[in-house]
C-alpha cells in the first residue's frame, strides 16, 4: 500500500510503499477513502517528533476490511461498515502509524459508524469534534448528551451555573475554526439552556448565526475592542464559559477579558476558560494573575487512552478519557450526527498533501500561515472549512 511517511531530515512527507498493516485482536483493518487535514499534521511534519518513516496524519474515513478476533458483536461492526476516526499521526516520539495511508488499523471502539454520510464529510469530524467535546463536557463539566464510565453519578459541585438561572453564556473565540464549528453544535446538545457568543471574520457571520451553529451574538476578531464588545453584549454581566479556539499571542488574555469576574452569590462558582494550545507549548505566555483564572488545556490525544510521549513530556494513559471517546463515538454512531465542517476537496491524493495541504496550514499556528506560492483557487487561505483529500 501507499502511505505518506515523515521525512524528518527534509521536514516533510513523502509517499512510499509499505506492507499493509495487520489488525491486533481489538483492531479493525480499514481501507481509507478520505483524509482531512489538521494543523498538527503540518506542525509535526515541519517540526518532527517522530523518526523518518513514520506514517503521518490523523483524521480518516473508510471501510472496514476485516476485524480482529476480539472485536465484540455488540460493536455492530462488520466487514463493509463505513467508519471514521483518528490516529495519533506523528504527534509523539513513539512509532504508532498515522492515518495518511491506503490502509490502517484502529481499535474498534475508537471509530464511529458514519451511516450514509459521504466519506469526504465524515473525515472532518473525529479529531476536532472530540477536542470540542472534551472541552465542553470534561473541562467545563457541562452535562453531556451521553454517559461514560464515571458519569452515571455526576459530581455536580463543579458544573457551570448561572447566578440568575438564565442560560449559560458561552463565548467561543475563533468561531469559524474547525474545533469551534463542532463546539457550537455540541453546546446545543447539553440539556442546559445556553447562549452562544463568538468571534470571527464578518464574512462568516451569516453562516455562524444560522443552523446548526446558531450564535446569538458575533463580534469581528479584527476589531481591537472585541472583548469589550462581548462584555457589552452580556450587559456587562460577563461570560460564564469561554473557549479560545485560537490560543495564540494575546488571544487568551483577550478571551479572559470577556469572563464574568464575580463569584456567584451561592458560593464558589466562577467563570471558566479553556484553551486549545498550552502555555508550555509557547504559543502564548500570559500569566494567570493577568488572566484572573487558570485556563484548562488538554490534548485530544488523551482520548486515545494510551501513553503519548512528546519531546519533553509524557501524557499518561487515561482510561476515563478513552471511555469518554468511546461513548462520544457511540453517540455519533447512533446518527445524532453533528454537521461536518464545510470541505475543500483538494486535487490529487497522498502525493499532494505535503506540497499543497501542509503549505496551506503552515507550521501549525494561525500566525504562521503564509500566502502560498501557487495561485490556484484551491490554494486560497483556509477559512471556515477543512482540507480533504480523496484517497481511493
Ligand atoms: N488541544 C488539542 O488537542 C487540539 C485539537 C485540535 C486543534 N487544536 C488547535 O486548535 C487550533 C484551531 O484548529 P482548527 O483546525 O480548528 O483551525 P482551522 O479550522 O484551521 O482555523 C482556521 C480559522 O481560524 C480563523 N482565525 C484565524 N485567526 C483567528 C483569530 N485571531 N481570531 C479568530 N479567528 C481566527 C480563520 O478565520 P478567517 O479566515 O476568517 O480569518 C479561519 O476560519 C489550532 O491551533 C490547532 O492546532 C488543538
Amino acid at each position: 500500500m501507499k502511505a505518506l511517511l515523515l521525512d524528518a531530515t527534509q521536514r516533510t512527507g513523502v509517499v512510499k510503499s509499505l506492507p499493509c498493516p495487520v489488525p491486533a485482536p481489538n483492531e479493525l483493518l480499514i481501507q481509507v477513502k478520505a483524509i482531512a487535514l489538521n494543523p498538527v499534521d503540518a506542525l509535526y511534519a515541519a517540526e518532527p517528533l517522530g523518526k523518518t518513516g513514520r506514517v503521518l496524519g490523523s483524521d480518516f474515513s473508510g471501510i472496514v476490511v476485516s476485524l480482529g478476533s476480539s472485536v465484540p458483536e455488540s460493536s455492530h461492526l462488520v466487514a463493509g461498515s463505513r467508519v471514521a476516526g483518528f490516529l495519533q499521526g506523528a504527534s509523539s516520539i513513539d512509532d504508532h502509524p498515522g492515518a495518511f495511508a491506503e490502509f490502517l488499523v484502529c481499535p474498534w471502539d475508537l471509530v464511529w459508524r458514519i451511516g450514509d454520510l459521504p466519506f469526504e464529510l465524515a473525515a472532518t469530524v473525529s479529531l476536532c469534534a472530540l477536542t470540542a467535546a472534551q472541552a465542553l463536557f470534561l473541562r467545563f463539566r457541562l452535562p453531556a448528551p451521553f454517559t461514560w464510565c464515571n458519569s452515571d453519578v455526576p459530581d455536580t459541585k463543579d458544573e457551570p451555573r448561572t447566578q440568575d438561572h438564565g442560560p449559560i453564556s458561552i463565548f467561543i473565540n475563533g468561531a469559524s475554526t474547525s474545533v469551534a464549528l463542532f463546539a457550537s453544535q455540541l453546546a446545543q446538545h447539553t440539556p442546559c439552556p445556553v447562549r452562544l457568543f463568538g468571534s470571527a471574520s464578518r464574512k462568516h457571520f451569516s453562516m455562524l448565526s444560522s443552523a446548526p451553529y446558531n450564535y446569538a451574538h458575533l463580534v469581528d476578531y479584527r476589531s481591537p475592542g472585541w472583548p469589550q464588545q462581548v462584555l457589552a453584549l452580556t450587559e456587562n454581566r460577563g461570560i460564564n464559559l469561554a473557549y479560545d479556539c485560537i490560543s495564540e499571542g494575546d488571544t487568551v488574555l483577550k478571551t479572559s477579558m470577556t469572563l464574568k469576574k464575580m463569584v456567584g452569590v451561592h458560593g464558589d462558582r466562577t467563570a471558566k476558560l479553556a484553551v486549545v494550545r498550552s502555555r508550555e507549548g509557547g504559543a502564548w505566555s500570559t500569566p494567570m494573575k493577568e488572566l484572573g483564572v487558570e485556563p484548562s488545556y488538554g490534548a485530544v490525544w488523551e482520548g486515545l487512552g494510551e501513553e503519548v510521549i512528546y519531546a519533553g513530556m509524557t501524557l499518561a494513559p487515561n482510561a476515563v478519557s478513552r471511555a469518554f471517546t468511546a461513548a462520544f463515538y457511540a453517540w455519533l454512531s447512533e446518527g445524532k450526527e453533528l454537521v461536518p465542517n464545510p470541505v475543500r476537496i483538494m486535487p490529487g491524493g497522498l502525493a499532494n498533501v505535503a506540497e499543497d495541504g501542509f503549505v496551506l496550514l503552515g507550521s501549525g499556528g494561525m500566525n504562521d500561515r503564509q500566502a502560498p506560492a501557487k495561485d490556484q483557487e484551491y490554494m486560497r487561505p483556509v477559512s471556515g472549512e477543512k482540507l480533504v483529500y480523496i484517497i481511493q
